[in-house]
């Protein structure tokens, strides 16, 4: 990834402020440039000179400070990447009005920069209709949005609006000043993407962000874990949270896709603009997976599936006093959808499963997915270990990517969303 370019960050007043500071150090340690623009409101929560001492240059908050320099616009003219993080809903309204009453504001109307900005706030604020109007308002502008995540807020409470992690805004970033780049260029693009995908980090990879390279796919994704009901009160399930076939879905909606969540019993808020399909047990998903591959060019099996179904589900709540001590369950196999839907794929159609294994040995873990990917006859297979505490409920993620013919072609670790971001760059 070639170093050395000047990056302007701008910082809004949230609490997600102080994670700012990390942003502005990785850029710092790649070699870049890096100005610090904040509003007011930002530094009262995290300081100047922690700042300055950061970026290694001053920072800029004030419009009526360096006029002679005409500061208010050269600081945009020079910059070759603008990232706002955190972006408050407020900013993120002044962004979608144009307005420029104060230096970031100025410094982004006067640019013509790639613009990356990650939303913070609390999840209300960022379901409100203005927020929704006004973030797609800035996407259609070509403004990569990265987040919001969901997790734990300021107070006690928890959901959409957590401004993402540092590393995850870094990558998207870097993969828009790339995108940027190629755009520019008059070089043969496929031989310049090639070379500069090639040399680039991990989740920067992911180049077109939210820069509409999946533009006209059509992406199927199953995100979840099914449940098998036993009777009224009770089922068999799993646990999957959902979060990286979610992560898939924001991915490929942010890059353009249009996208068919089927979603089975999902712990995290599914994306607005998919369309969404909610099924509880493997049969309901089965059903539904084999309705929307019909007409998709990509279907993506993320979903953990149950292998197995009570042979019978009870009407009426199972009893203690009715079974004893000892219950005995007869269980009957599920189809295998993955297998399924590959051996049905129409021509041109890529069909992606995943392999979730709580194998720790690398060597044999890898041995399982080749031999899974054969078996299950799907172009590519993503392979994660899962155990007692790893996988599932995780903000984060690593896998293997492996081809039809067992071959590792992608290798990624970072949080669920810049993975995702990876593993979509295999539909180019
Ligand atoms: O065989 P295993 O469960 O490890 O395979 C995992 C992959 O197969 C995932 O992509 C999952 O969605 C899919 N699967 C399926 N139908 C099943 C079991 C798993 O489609 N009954």
């Amino acid at each position: 990834m070639s170093s050395g370019r000047t990056i302007v960050v701008g910082i809004t007043g949230g609490i997600a402020a102080y994670k700012a500071v990390n942003i502005v150090r990785a850029f710092v340690l790649r070699g870049d440039s890096v100005h610090v623009v904040a509003t007011t409101a930002a530094l009262r929560f995290v300081g100047k000179p922690t700042l300055e001492a950061i970026s290694r240059n001053p920072v800029h908050t004030d419009l009526y400070e360096g006029v002679a320099e005409v500061r208010h616009v050269a600081i945009g003219q020079s910059a070759d990447l603008i990232v706002v993080a955190p972006a408050t809903a407020h900013t993120i309204a002044k962004l979608a009005c144009g307005l420029a009453d104060d230096l970031l504001g100025n410094t982004i109307l006067a640019s013509t920069a790639p613009l990356v900005i990650a939303p913070a706030m609390h999840t209300e604020m960022w379901n409100n209709a203005a927020t929704r109007a006004n973030v797609q308002t800035l996407r259609e502008r070509g403004v990569v949005v990265v987040g919001p995540g969901t997790g734990r807020l300021t107070g006690a409470d928890s959901g959409a609006g957590r401004m993402e992690e540092p590393d995850t805004i870094v990558a998207a970033a870097l993969a828009a000043l790339a995108a940027s780049d190629l755009a520019a260029s008059d070089l043969a693009a496929s031989d310049l993407a090639a070379s500069d995908l090639a040399a680039s980090d991990t989740a920067a990879a992911g180049v077109a962000g939210n820069l509409g390279d999946l533009r006209g796919k059509r992406i199927v994704i199953s995100a979840g874990g099914t449940r098998e009901p036993l009777d009224p009160v009770r089922f068999l399930g799993n646990r999957s949270s959902g979060k990286q076939g979610v992560a898939l879905a924001e991915a490929a909606v942010a890059r353009g896709a249009s996208v068919v969540l089927v979603a089975a019993n999902l712990e995290v808020p599914a994306p607005e603009q998919v369309d969404l399909r909610p099924v509880g047990t493997a049969a309901e998903l089965d059903r539904a997976m084999s309705i929307a591959a019909v007409d998709a060019d990509v279907v993506i099996m993320a979903a953990a599936v149950a292998d197995y179904r009570p042979a019978e589900v009870r009407p009426e709540k199972i009893k203690k006093d009715d079974t004893g001590d000892t219950l005995m369950l007869t269980l009957v196999r599920n189809p295998d959808i993955l297998a399924g839907l590959a051996a049905a794929k129409k021509p041109g159609q890529v069909v992606i499963g995943f392999a979730a294994e709580t194998e720790s040995d690398p060597d044999r873990l890898l041995t399982l997915g080749r031999e899974k990917v054969a078996r299950k006859g799907c172009d590519y297979l993503v392979l994660n270990r899962v155990g007692w505490t790893e996988g599932f409920a995780s903000e984060r993620n690593e896998v293997r990517v492996l081809d039809g013919r067992g071959d590792i072609v992608i290798e990624a670790s970072g949080s669920k969303l810049s993975v995702a971001e990876r593993i979509l760059d295999l539909l180019r």
